[in-house]
Order: C-alpha cells, then sequence, then structure tokens
C-alpha cells in the first residue's frame, strides 16, 4: 500500500506523513528535499539552464527508513544542508522544467518500486504514483502556514519578519502553482484536509482512520 500525502509548505505535510511513517511502519520518501538535493547538487557542480539535466548522472544514495529520507553525495549525508531559503528557491525553479520532472519522477519511482511507503510531495499522488492506494492533500490558509513558518524559525532561535514570510509563501505558491506543466493541484481521488484549525495529532488520526476504512472496504495490499 501506499499512501501519499501532498500540499504547500506549510500544510503540515511533512509532520503529518512522518508520524502516519512511524504509525504504519512503512519507509518515508520526501520528494521535497530530493528536490532540495538535486538543486544543491546543481550548485555545487555549476549546473545551469538545460545543462541541470546532467545532475541525474552524478552519483548518489538515499535511504528510506520510517519517518526518515536521507540522501549522501560525495560521502557525506547532505539533509543539513538543504533547509535553506536559498536552496528551497533553486528547487522551486528547476522544479519548472518538464525534463527535470520527468527525469526526478523516474528516480521516485525506481526508488520506491514495490514497497509499501507513505511518499510526502506536492505531486505524488498526481504524477508520481497515480496509482496510491490512499492520496491525502493537506490546505491551510497562507496566513496560518506563514505563522507556522515563523514559529518554527523562533523555536530554532532565528528571528524574521512574518510579513516577509508570508510574502515568501505566497511567491512560492504562485511560481508552484502556475508552472506550465503538472500544476500543483490535489488529484481528483484525493482527500483534502484543511489544517488551519487542525492540531497535528487530529490530522494523523484523521489520516489513519481513513487508511483503515480503505482497507476494511477490502482490496488493499
Ligand atoms: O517541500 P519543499 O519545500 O522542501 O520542496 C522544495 C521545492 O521543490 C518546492 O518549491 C517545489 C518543489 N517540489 C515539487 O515541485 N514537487 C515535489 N513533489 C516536491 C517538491
Amino acid at each position: 500500500m501506499k499512501v501519499t500525502i501532498d500540499g504547500p509548505a506549510g500544510s503540515g505535510k511533512s509532520t503529518v506523513a512522518k508520524e502516519v511513517s512511524r504509525r504504519l511502519g512503512f519507509p518515508y520518501l520526501n520528494t521535497g528535499l530530493l528536490y532540495r538535493a538535486f538543486a544543491y547538487m546543481c550548485m555545487s557542480e555549476g549546473l545551469k539552464g538545460e545543462e541541470v539535466l546532467k545532475v541525474f548522472e552524478k552519483p548518489i544514495k538515499v535511504r528510506l527508513d520510517i519517518a526518515t529520507t536521507e540522501v549522501f553525495y560525495g560521502g557525506e549525508e547532505i539533509g543539513q544542508k538543504l533547509g535553506s531559503e536559498e536552496v528551497g528557491s533553486i528547487a522551486s525553479q528547476i522544479a519548472t522544467l518538464p525534463a527535470f520532472r520527468e527525469r526526478i519522477n523516474q528516480f521516485f519511482r525506481a526508488l520506491v518500486g514495490e514497497m509499501q511507503a507513505v511518499i510526502e510531495g506536492r505531486d505524488a499522488g498526481t504524477h508520481i504514483f497515480p496509482d496510491a492506494e490512499l492520496k491525502i492533500f493537506l490546505t491551510a490558509s497562507a496566513e496560518e502556514r506563514a505563522r507556522r513558518r515563523w514559529e518554527q524559525l523562533r523555536l530554532e532561535g532565528i528571528e524574521v519578519d512574518y510579513q516577509e514570510i508570508l510574502r515568501a509563501i505566497l511567491e512560492r505558491d504562485e511560481r508552484d502553482k502556475n508552472r506550465p506543466i503538472y500544476p500543483f493541484k490535489p488529484a481528483e481521488d484525493a482527500v483534502l484536509i484543511d489544517t488551519t484549525q487542525m492540531g497535528i495529532g487530529e490530522v494523523v488520526e484523521k489520516v489513519l482512520e481513513l487508511i483503515k476504512e480503505r482497507v476494511l472496504n477490502g482490496g488493499l495490499k
């Protein structure tokens, strides 16, 4: 069984996907982290424009486990290097290239194969695993997503202006939504959950309930 959890930045998808992975005991694939990893590699290798496709020839190792996706590049686990706004912005830019998306989607499918998994992303349910047995799409207002990001950064000791975060979120949303191919939208058969007024625990319980329902309704592997 594959469960896809899609949604915009700040919708709670990472926290929810990791907890669902723990509760089910399924490996977790964070596709956004891989977009960031390839963006980081393009930056390190100086690949720009059409050249970015060459990044798929570089050696990279990915390890999927319960609630973790680890990326090894140049003999080093690079997860810690991928969280910056700069890497996120490059990732969002290369994500607009159709050929890049085709390649990275093949990479994801080869990585997961026939495994049971929880897959977190933007288009996991629409383009990466359109046959997934359960597709979740999380939403939240832009203001609430900015507030969550602001709080997260504050907890990490980073003081940033709320309005600036909100602006960055709206800008990223626009780019992700308006790209000519693969515009960012829920799969037709996805279950939409608005998390603006919900705690993470509540969202996780709701997802687990949906999984139970689907299993009871039969036929799930
Ligand atoms: O989830 P994230 O913010 O770490 O993702 C970084 C960027 O990668 C995001 O701006 C959009 C892109 N992305 C994508 O286009 N499709 C995915 N499945 C995951 C990420």
